[in-house]
């Protein structure tokens, strides 16, 4: 069975990811850094690699026997006040060249919705500069677009379970966001498909204020929901770069922008959002 390298595995997706390779048979190498927590990630793959992923050092001899790569490797909330361009861009740029210099078979890689018409955000030129790079490469790739992750819908939730949800807008704004499950195996297919790009969502098309409506009933709340008038986004996205730093700025910037934007792609999978929200309530 081939052999994959999955860059990202300790992430939302990555975790899914690495879990349908396994199920589907092939040999799992994941990359991690030490400071990452990779601890399940020990039972599921069959080589842990750690160790600082943006310097090349870390690579050397990995991909001997490795035949095709997944990244989902990104900046989604910052932590380490690193650039877009040092890791979705750089660090994915260090898997492509030793993929290169070993001739993988292909290489998939998790960009994002509409990310080629939102270059002026920094996280997507850091990601489409990226994918440019793939598609100047000899190593045949798939680039995934993916709408929203249920991860980040999980922020309805948490203002549903305060009381009250707010949207910008009249909230009539259409997304089918995608379960980590359901997208892990659109990820893992792509390693045999021939698509230079696959745009994907969920199973279903809702607008804010109906996965808004969701939250509630998961939450079991009454709905209250306050619409703030989309100037005041627009606002706050000319002042707000005066006050962050540019670490803090880039997924406040990518947020503000998808908010006002239509994030609907061709359905797939069965997860619902209220399954998924139900979920959170045994956690909490
Ligand atoms: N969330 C969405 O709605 C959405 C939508 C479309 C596309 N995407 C993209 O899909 C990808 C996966 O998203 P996700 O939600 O699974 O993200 P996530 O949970 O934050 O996972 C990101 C992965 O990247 C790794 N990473 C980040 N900075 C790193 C660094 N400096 N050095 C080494 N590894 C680093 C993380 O490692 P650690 O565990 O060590 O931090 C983690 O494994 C991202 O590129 C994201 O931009 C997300």
């Amino acid at each position: 069975m081939k052999h994959i390298l999955l860059a990202g595995g300790t992430g939302y997706l990555g975790s899914f990811i690495a879990v349908e390779l396994k199920k589907r048979g092939y040999t799992l190498t994941v990359i991690v850094r030490k400071s990452s927590k990779s601890k399940d990630l020990h039972s599921i793959a069959d080589h842990v690699i750690e160790g600082d992923l943006r310097d090349p050092k870390t690579y050397e001899g990995v991909f001997k026997n490795i035949d095709m790569v997944i990244s989902t490797v990104g900046i989604t909330k910052q932590k380490d006040n690193l650039t877009y361009m040092d890791v979705d861009y750089g660090i994915n740029r260090l898997l492509l060249d030793e993929g290169e210099k070993n001739s993988i078979e292909k290489f998939v890689y998790v960009s994002v919705l509409h990310g080629n018409t939102l270059r002026d955000l920094a996280i997507c030129d850091a990601k489409e500069r990226f994918v440019d790079d793939l598609n100047h490469s000899f190593v045949e790739s798939t680039v995934i677009r993916p709408s929203g992750f249920f991860s980040d819908m999980e922020e309805f939730y948490e203002m549903a379970n305060r009381g009250r949800i707010y949207l910008f807008g009249d909230g009539s704004i259409k997304a089918n966001p995608i379960h980590g499950r359901d997208l892990a195996k659109v990820c893992v297919d792509g390693l045999n498909l021939m698509e230079s790009e696959i745009e994907v969502g969920g199973p279903e098309v809702l607008t804010h204020k109906e996965i808004g409506e969701i939250a509630f009933k998961a939450t079991r709340k009454p709905i209250k929901i306050t619409y703030i008038p989309d100037w005041v986004r627009k606002f706050l996205l000319k002042i707000l770069p005066w006050f962050m730093n540019k670490y803090s700025f880039g997924p406040v910037e990518f947020f503000l922008n998808v908010m006002a934007m239509d994030m609907t792609a061709p359905r797939y999978g069965n997860k619902k959002l209220l399954e998924h929200f139900k979920s959170l309530i045994k956690k909490d």
